[in-house]
């Protein structure tokens, strides 16, 4: 045990935990490493440190400058405690009026940042309807906002490859460990930062290994391993750069809330794990690949975040 000199250097190196109960019938493993322990609560506080302190290194974001992002909350909560922390103005877009619990946007504020609610009358498009399609309109708003001031940092979740980077180190805690014995790695993909960052390492260390990434079953856009899929200055980023390369993902697959949220309270019930609903999601499928898969062989997934996040409102957002 060590003192640590900061908040900050607490992020990550997250404990796992073999399931038992929900798997009891089950010759696999199932481990889910438990990112709900970061300091703020998800493992949106790596990218942001990651994030952060690369543009501080580069020079292009400096004393006196306001950091932005589009976020449905846990990035948004992230940025608020990291950003603040160092000194930084901090505005987040929140673009799920409605949808999204008051707790979050209470937490962003607590930390210290501005929160900006964009209401459904300012959204251009129709109501969206999953995961990080939601976050659209508040990307637009952050680019506007950067190119307007020259003061402001846009961190580009969805796109700044130091994301992806972020969670290399997720995957070298995971090899550590499991001692390398993984067999099958399941995330629930938002920006695709999680899966992105942790299949690369862990297909490089262990070919073997089966690569499950899911998108929530009301997405408008299917993702398909192989296939491109759309790419601009506020879609696309790290999905497609994911999905385009080869042998990374193996397959993506469908959840929907009802099932997520099914999940999440079994979770709870039975392991004592108190996750937020993608955890659930996470869980459900790495449950059925640890059914197909048999015989000690290890099945492992991430619980992304926590679950008093969703006290008013539980849905599969990732
Ligand atoms: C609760 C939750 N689960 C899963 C994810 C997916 O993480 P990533 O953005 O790394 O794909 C996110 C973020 O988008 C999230 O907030």
């Amino acid at each position: 045990m060590y003192v640590a000199k900061s908040i900050l250097e607490l992020i990550g190196k997250t404990p796992m935990v073999k399931l038992s109960n929900l798997t009891k019938d089950i010759d696999a493993n199932v481990l889910v490493k438990l990112e709900y322990l970061n300091p703020s609560g998800s493992l949106k506080d790596r990218i942001a440190l990651e994030m952060i302190e690369q543009a501080e290194g580069e020079g292009v974001l400096q004393p006196g400058f306001t950091i932005v992002e589009a976020s449905t909350g846990n990035t948004g909560i992230s940025f608020s405690f990291v950003g603040t922390l160092k000194g930084y103005r901090v505005v987040i877009y929140e673009t799920i009026p409605g949808r999204m619990g008051e707790e979050k946007i209470k937490i962003m504020k607590n930390y210290g940042a501005d929160v900006k609610v964009i209401t459904p009358k300012e959204l251009e498009h129709e109501r969206s309807v999953a995961g990080a399609e939601i976050e659209l309109p508040g990307r637009k708003m952050c680019l506007e906002l950067e190119r307007r001031n020259p003061k402001v940092w846009w961190a580009r979740q969805f796109s700044n490859p130091h994301n992806v980077r972020a969670h290399n180190k997720t995957a070298r805690e995971i090899l550590t460990q499991t001692k390398g014995r993984v067999d099958a790695f399941v995330a629930s993909i938002g920006t695709g930062g999680t899966l992105m960052g942790i299949a690369e390492v862990l297909k490089k260390e262990l070919p073997h290994i089966k690569i499950i990434g899911i998108q929530p079953a009301s997405s408008k856009v299917t993702m398909v391993p192989g296939k491109p899929y759309p790419k601009s200055e506020i879609k696309g980023g790290i999905i497609s750069d994911m999905l385009e390369k080869p042998n990374l993902i193996d397959e993506i697959v469908r959840v929907s809330d009802t099932e997520a949220v099914k999940m999440t309270h079994r979770l709870r019930v039975e392991e004592g794990l108190y996750a937020g609903v993608s955890s659930g999601a996470n869980v459900l499928i790495a449950v059925k690949e640890a059914q197909r898969l048999g015989d000690g062989k290890n099945v492992v997934t991430v619980l992304p975040d926590s679950g008093d996040r969703y006290l008013t409102e539980e849905h599969y957002v990732t």
